[in-house]
């Protein structure tokens, strides 16, 4: 999977793709090329690929000593700003106020065969003779730095990881300004850019637009990944679609400020960026320290989204999750949160789950409220004991209960923040991240965020935590965290005189140790990431916890967006879904239970209701229901997942599908948000994974494959009511699911 070409060309390929790396001739690492596979190339190849008669006119020499040679038209590996190069780079290194000038050369690499899963970093795997990866020694004698730059392929995988180490060889003390995980050099195909963005209620919407020449970025500087935006962007050449055109996608497996960049320069030249956000962030090196990016995953298919999808997501699931999760189906949860809020105790409680369990639900998940004294979302956050007045026997007396039902058990904590008025506020003031000017403390939610880059902070909520899980032999975690960091500041960085601006990377080294305590003591909890709903979903959380709350909007019309954009980048079985009550508590739409249904089976299934205020046959509904999925839960779960419409943001209507591959079977959903007056009777949706030569079972229909890929299922025809009689299909926030089995 890699070959050295000459001494000076490295050729990385698998059963995909190819990515192709040069010395360039200042003994920098030139990039030659990335994309589907070529197949056997030779060092006469990668010459004509990369060889320029001359620099671009305009262009700035690297030195006097090598004829016609500038950066700022090659493509590289490792760009860095001011080496002639005018474009924003990776990396930029001070000592004192001086930037330095950097000049990073070739000096060696060694090829590895084995990336086994580090729990105190999350990075991407592999099983022994799944993976290969190269790292680069590069060094600068002037400056006396040493860059090692790592890639890495995976068996049958259209994806690349790359992270670069800079070490400080010199005995003055230097400081990195900007360290980016990698950047990605090539033409711009008539790219449009797509990124994941939105708001608390409305995560992770798709949104595209064409790049032209000028630098267009998304980022957060929130102390996570963000509502707002994700560490997950795209480019796609105009006109491609959900099953062609040559789309290039990359990640971050890290869950704080990021930046995602691109920049077109005056020759149509690409560069796009991803890694730590430089704003806010610095980080000092003495002799011999050491600094390492996040992984950043560079993703390649030529086969439009529905192609990126199948890489985004076998990637996370084999090579980012933990291999426990691995195809093996979830509980099915019933949540009490939309259902009491804080207004429960143990009796309340046991009863709803007593009512779950007759409906079929697997586990009893006990959300906000069941410590300190919680009766309001302003106060106890750090006090994690139960609170005596609404479990008199215990917690654990609780959870024991639960467990005899036949359920599992699971508890909300939202570990990184503090109440003002909770004890551990007022034993320990020095553990908020707070402005030193005290009448200046912001707050959020009427709560404050831990200091996690204190390692005793971070020490006492493992311990609170320790005692919880172990008397309440939990079996789930859900892990929140709602509000974000501003006024970055620590007392105890300040008391090591370390400087403040490596707070926000400090703060989530702090917080990946927390979940590595965890899951080394109890290696079997299920932990569901969750910030305020989809405030955090990225690939650092998922290290940790297989699947995430995605957002706090609970509506299924909503849920279509987020979850149709949530899934360009990240695996359906990380996305966890509750049928909740209509009309639903956020937006106050009332939707039927089939439609929040057929929504939220599409990963792992939950309810977030209360089973009391359902009618009988809403109870039986639910029952069967939760057996349909059971059915097809690992398809559900597992299967392939397919846009069959057009994946933009919001549209009218919605095509998904999951298929397995090994089975032949799947299921198809048709979602119509609003009717539309007088349509077509002749509308088809095309079913692309289907054989050609094969014929179907569709809800009991048999058809061609032919027809289904070539023409489609035909779409539920809408017939408007006539003299007020109501028609078949009619009204809005339609929902049909197709049951297709090959013959
Ligand atoms: C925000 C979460 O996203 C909700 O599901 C719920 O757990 C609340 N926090 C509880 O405070």
């Amino acid at each position: 999977m890699i070959e050295v070409l000459n001494k000076e060309m490295f050729y990385l390929y698998n059963e995909k793709i190819s990515y192709v790396i040069h010395i360039l001739p200042n003994g920098h690492l030139g990039h030659a090329y990335f994309g589907k596979k070529l197949g056997t190339i030779t060092s006469e190849d990668v010459r004509y690929l990369t060889s320029t008669e001359s620099k671009s006119a305009g262009t700035v020499k690297f030195s006097q000593t090598i004829p016609n040679f500038s950066l700022h038209d090659q493509y590289q590996e490792v760009p860095i700003y001011g080496t002639s190069d005018f474009k924003d780079g990776t990396l930029k290194v001070a000592e004192g106020d001086d930037s330095l000038y950097l000049d990073f050369q070739y000096i060696s690499h060694t090829i590895k065969k084995e990336k086994p899963r580090n729990l105190a970093v999350p990075a991407s795997f592999a099983e022994d003779g799944q993976v290969e990866s190269i790292t680069f020694c590069l060094e600068d004698p002037f400056n006396q730095l040493r860059l090692e730059v790592t890639y890495s392929l995976f068996k049958n995988r259209g994806t690349i990881a790359r992270g670069q180490k800079l070490t400080n060889l010199g005995e003055k003390k230097r400081k990195l300004l900007r360290f980016l995980s990698g950047a990605l050099d090539m033409k711009n195909q008539n790219f449009e850019f797509l990124h994941l963005s939105g708001a608390w209620l409305k995560e992770r919407h798709i949104k595209r637009h064409s790049l032209t020449q000028g630098t267009v970025s998304v980022g957060s500087l929130k102390g996570a990944s963000s509502h707002q935006h994700n560490p997950f962007v795209a480019l796609l050449p105009k006109g491609s679609d959900n099953q062609q055109g040559e789309v290039y996608a990359a990640n971050l497996i890290y869950s704080g400020n990021f930046l995602a960049q691109t920049e077109v320069d005056e020759w149509n030249n690409l560069r796009m960026m991803l890694g730590i956000h430089p704003e806010c962030f610095s980080w000092e090196l003495e002799q011999n320290a050491t600094f390492e990016t996040p992984e950043m995953l560079l993703h390649y298919t030529s086969e439009g989204l529905n192609g990126l999808m199948a890489e985004t997501s076998a990637f996370a699931e084999k090579h980012v999750i933990h291999p426990k999760w691995y195809r093996r189906n979830r509980p099915v949860v019933l949540n009490n949160w939309e259902a009491t809020y804080f207004d429960f105790d143990h009796k309340k409680l046991l009863a709803l789950a007593m009512e779950g369990k007759k409906i079929g639900i697997d586990c009893f998940v006990l959300d906000d409220g069941w410590f300190g004294q919680r009766d309001n979302d302003r106060v106890s956050l750090g006090d994690w004991f139960e609170d005596p007045r609404k479990f008199p026997k215990g917690i654990a007396a609780f959870g024991k209960d639960i467990h005899e039902l036949g359920l599992q058990f699971g508890l909300w904590f939202e570990p990184e923040m503090v109440s003002p008025t909770s004890e551990l506020y007022t034993k320990h003031p020095e553990w908020v991240v707070r402005h030193t000017d005290s009448s200046r403390i912001a707050i959020g939610r009427g709560q404050y965020v831990l200091d996690f880059s204190n390692p005793a902070v971070v020490e006492n909520i493992y311990e609170q935590m320790k005692k919880i899980i172990s008397s309440t032999d939990l079996d789930y975690i859900k892990w929140d965290m709602n509000r974000n960091i501003t006024q970055a500041y620590s007392a105890y960085l300040a008391d090591n005189q370390v400087n403040q601006t490596e707070f926000f990377h400090r703060y989530i080294l702090g917080v990946y140790r927390l979940y590595e305590k965890i899951l080394s003591d109890f290696p079997d909890i299920l932990i569901e990431g969750c910030a305020g709903g989809g405030g955090r979903y990225d690939l650092g959380i998922l290290f940790y916890s297989p699947q995430i709350w995605p957002s706090d909007d609970s509506d299924p019309i909503e849920r279509l967006a987020i979850q149709s954009g949530t899934l360009l980048g990240y695996p359906l079985s990380s996305f966890s879904n509750h049928v909740s009550a209509a009309p639903n508590h956020q937006v106050r739409r009332q939707t039927s239970l089939e439609m929040r249904t057929n929504v939220a089976m599409f990963g792992p299934l939950g309810y977030e209701l209360n089973l009391f205020e359902l009618s009988k046959n809403e109870l039986e509904q639910i029952k069967t229901d939760i057996l349909f999925y059971k059915k097809y839960q690992s398809l559900l779960t597992f299967g392939r997942f397919y846009q069959l419409t057009e994946v933009i943001d919001q549209p009218n209507e919605y095509g998904w599908a999951v298929f397995d591959e090994e089975s032949r079977e799947g299921l198809v959903c048709f979602f119509r948000i609003l009717t539309e007056a007088n349509s077509s009777n002749r509308e088809f949706i095309k079913v692309p994974f289907v054989r050609e030569n094969k014929r179907y079972s569709l809800n009991g229909e048999n058809i061609s494959g032919n027809i289904l890929k070539k023409i489609g299922i035909r779409k539920p025809y809408q017939f408007n009511s006539v003299n007020g009689e109501i028609a078949q299909v009619a009204g809005d926030y339609q929902s049909f699911v197709y049951e297709l089995q090959e013959l």
